[in-house]
C-alpha cells in the first residue's frame, strides 16, 4: 500500500473511532463519595436532593457523630442492622455538592414510595419491616438549614405498602396504589374507612408478581392510567371504578420484578389528550427461573391513553434495557438511561449493564426517534435513580444490586453521584439559551402571568414555557413526574443593556389540577430546544 492511502486510512478509522465518542451528551462526576446509595431520589424546591435508602441494608458508609444526638441507633432489636449510629437518608445542596447526613432514626423504608405535597412536603410512605405504615415527612428548606424527616407517630397508612406507587391527585391528596400483597389503594390525608379494594391488581399477578411498583399517570381528564405486568386500566378513583381496559401490552411483563419503565409524554395544546409510554422489561421467566444472563427486551409501547380505542404502537429501542430510568427532559423529549441488558430486577439479578443512554424524541415519525447518546463508565443497575434538575441535567445516582453494602463487587455498591448533560448543554448550544429573569412566585390555575426571558438568539413565537414536575425516582419509575407545555399568548420585547432583548412572554397557567396538581414545579423557557435554568414556581387554586 502507498504511504499516502495508509496514511488515508489510518485517518478514516480514526475519524471512525472518533465518531463513536462523539455521541450527544456529557458526563460529569458530581460527588465522589456520599456516602450512601441512593435507592430513593426526589429534588426539593431549594435546590437540594434527598437521597434515602433502606435501614436494613446494614452499615452505609455514612456515620453519624453519636454526640450529636444521643440515640442515633437505629432500633436495636433490628435484625439485619448492627447498632450503631449510621444515617440511611442524606441531603444533597447541588450549589456546594456537601452531602449532609439526616439525623432523624427511620423505620425501614425499603422500597417504599413518595411524592411531593401542594406545600412542597415531601411525603414519603410505607417500606418494609417497622416500616411498612409508616407515613414520613420532610420539609424542605434552604440547603444552611437543618431540617429532617419526621415520622407520624399518630397515624399510619390502613395496609402495609411495599412497592407501592404514590400519585398526586388534582386536590392535592396523594393516592398510594398496590404493593406486595396489598390489593388495594388509599389516600394520604385519609378520608377514613381505610384501603379501597382494587381487584386489578390481582389479575395482573403472575407466579413472580409483576404488578409491583404500578405504573401510574394522572391523566388530564382526571383518571389515572395504571399499568401493571403487562395489563392497563383507566381508573376512575373518586368512585374506585375501572372506566376502561387498554389492550394487552405484548413482549413480556414491564412491572417489578421485570423492570421497564414508563412516561406520560408531555401534555399540551388544549390538553384533551395524554399519550403513555412504556419502554423495556425482562423476559418473562428471568426473575423467576434466576437467569441472570436472558436478554432484555427492546420493546417500547406508545399509546394514546385518552382516545375512545386506543391501540400500542410498538417500537423498538436500540438497546434492550431493564431497570432504565425514563426523565422528561424540559423539551418534552425524553431520557433513557441506567439499567442492565440482560437478567431482571432483584438481588444479584442483572448482568451486562446497559451504559448507554438514549434519547426518545416523541415528535418524530416512527424509526426516527431514538437517538444513542454518550456512554457512561459507571455500571447503575437495580437501586440506582435518575431525576431532573433545574439547570437541565439529569442527576444520576445510586445503584446496589446487593443485599448490603459491597464495595469490591464487580458491580459495587455505588456511592457516586453524576450528572448527565444533555445535547442541549453543549457549548455551541450556550448563545441560544435563554435566561429567566422575572417571573412570579405562585401561578393560579386558569391565570395569565407574564415571565421575562433574555437572550440574544431568542426565536420570539417559537419559545416555548414549560413547567415539570419534580418527581418522587425509585425503581425504575419517577412518581408523579409530568411536563405541561403551557400556552403562549403573546411576547413583547425591548432591548436590554447588555446589547440583547429582554422579552416579556404572557403565558397561561395549566386550567386545572387535572392538568397538573398543585405544588411546587421548575419553569423552563425553552429556545430550539434548548432550555433555560428553571425557576420554581408554586402552582394554586385561586
Ligand atoms: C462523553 O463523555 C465524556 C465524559 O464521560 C466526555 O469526556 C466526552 O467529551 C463526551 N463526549 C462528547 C462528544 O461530548
Ligand atoms: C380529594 O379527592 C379524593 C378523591 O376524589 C377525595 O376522596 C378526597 O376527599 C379529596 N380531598 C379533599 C381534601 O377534598
Ligand atoms: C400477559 O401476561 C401474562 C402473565 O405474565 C401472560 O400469561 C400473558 O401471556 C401475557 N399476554 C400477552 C398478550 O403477552
Ligand atoms: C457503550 O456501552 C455499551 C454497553 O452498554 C457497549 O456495548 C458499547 O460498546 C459502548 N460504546 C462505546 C462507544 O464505548
Ligand atoms: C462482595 O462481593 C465479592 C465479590 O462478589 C465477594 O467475594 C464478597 O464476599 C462480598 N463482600 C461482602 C461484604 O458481602
Amino acid at each position: 500500500m502507498k504511504p499516502s492511502r495508509f496514511l488515508l486510512l489510518l485517518f478514516v478509522c480514526m475519524v471512525m473511532l472518533e465518531s463513536r465518542a462523539d455521541l450527544p451528551g456529557t458526563w460529569e462526576l458530581l460527588v465522589e463519595d456520599a456516602r450512601i446509595a441512593s435507592m430513593h431520589t426526589a429534588v426539593t424546591r431549594f435546590n437540594t436532593v434527598i437521597l434515602l435508602d433502606r435501614t436494613n441494608v446494614g452499615p452505609t458508609q455514612t456515620t453519624l457523630d453519636p454526640s450529636s444526638k444521643s440515640d442515633c441507633q437505629i432500633d436495636p432489636e433490628h435484625p439485619v442492622l448492627k447498632p450503631g449510629c449510621y444515617s440511611q437518608s442524606a441531603i444533597l445542596d447541588l450549589n456546594t455538592k456537601k452531602v449532609r447526613p439526616l439525623f432523624t432514626t427511620l423505620t425501614d423504608t425499603w422500597c417504599s414510595s413518595g411524592q411531593f405535597m401542594p406545600d412542597g412536603t415531601l411525603l414519603q410512605t410505607g417500606g418494609n419491616n417497622d416500616g411498612y405504615k409508616k407515613i414520613r415527612k420532610l420539609i424542605p428548606c434552604e440547603a444552611t438549614s437543618s431540617c429532617d424527616w419526621d415520622e407520624l407517630e399518630d397515624t399510619e397508612l390502613a395496609e402495609g405498602r411495599w412497592y407501592s406507587t404514590n400519585q398526586i391527585l388534582p386536590n392535592g391528596s396523594v393516592i398510594i396504589i398496590g404493593g406486595r400483597d396489598a390489593v388495594s389503594v388509599e389516600l394520604f390525608p385519609s378520608q377514613g374507612g381505610g384501603a379501597l379494594n382494587f381487584p386489578f391488581l390481582a389479575e395482573a399477578e403472575d407466579i413472580q408478581t409483576d404488578n409491583l411498583y404500578p405504573y401510574v399517570h394522572l391523566l388530564p381528564n382526571g383518571h389515572l392510567f395504571v399499568f401493571a405486568n403487562n395489563q392497563s386500566v383507566l381508573y376512575d378513583y373518586t368512585n374506585n371504578v375501572v372506566l376502561k381496559r387498554y389492550p394487552v401490552l405484548t413482549g413480556g411483563p414491564r412491572n417489578y420484578p421485570s423492570a421497564g419503565s414508563s412516561v406520560m409524554l408531555a401534555l399540551k395544546g388544549d390538553y384533551s389528550t395524554a399519550t403513555v409510554v412504556v419502554c423495556g422489561g425482562a423476559q418473562y421467566g428471568a426473575f423467576h427461573e434466576g437467569k441472570t444472563d436472558a436478554t432484555a427486551r427492546r420493546s417500547c409501547g406508545r399509546i394514546e391513553a385518552t382516545a375512545e380505542n386506543p391501540v400500542w404502537e410498538m417500537e423498538a429501542m436500540p438497546f434492550g434495557r431493564i431497570m432504565g430510568d425514563m426523565v422528561i427532559l424540559p423539551t418534552g423529549d425524553v431520557l433513557i438511561i441506567n439499567g442492565a441488558e440482560a437478567g431482571s430486577q432483584g438481588f444479584e439479578m442483572a448482568s451486562r449493564p446497559c451504559l448507554s443512554p438514549v434519547l426518545y424524541k416523541p415528535d418524530e415519525s416512527m424509526g426516527l426517534r431514538f437517538v444513542t447518546l454518550n456512554n457512561t463508565s459507571v455500571p447503575r443497575m437495580y437501586h440506582s435513580t435518575a431525576n431532573l434538575l433545574p439547570d437541565g441535567r439529569v442527576l444520576v445516582a445510586g445503584s446496589n444490586p446487593h443485599n448490603f453494602y459491597n464495595l469490591t463487587d464487580k458491580f459495587p455498591t455505588e456511592l457516586s453521584i453524576e450528572a448527565f448533560s444533555p445535547d442541549y448543554m453543549s457549548p455551541e448550544k450556550a448563545s441560544i439559551r435563554p435566561t429567566i429573569t422575572e417571573l412570579p412566585e405562585k401561578i393560579q390555575y386558569g391565570g395569565g402571568f407574564d415571565i421575562v426571558v433574555s437572550g440574544k438568539f431568542l426565536e420570539v413565537g417559537l419559545v416555548e414555557v414549560n413547567i415539570a414536575s419534580a418527581p418522587f425516582a425509585t425503581h425504575s419509575f419517577s412518581q408523579g413526574q409530568r411536563l405541561v407545555k403551557l400556552a403562549v399568548s403573546r411576547s413583547s420585547s425591548a432591548a436590554d443593556m447588555d446589547g440583547g432583548r429582554l422579552h416579556t412572554l404572557t403565558c397561561t397557567a395549566p386550567p386545572d389540577g387535572r392538568v397538573a396538581p398543585p405544588g411546587y414545579y421548575m419553569l423552563f423557557a425553552v429556545n430550539m430546544g434548548v432550555p433555560s435554568v428553571a425557576k420554581w414556581v408554586q402552582l394554586l387554586e385561586r
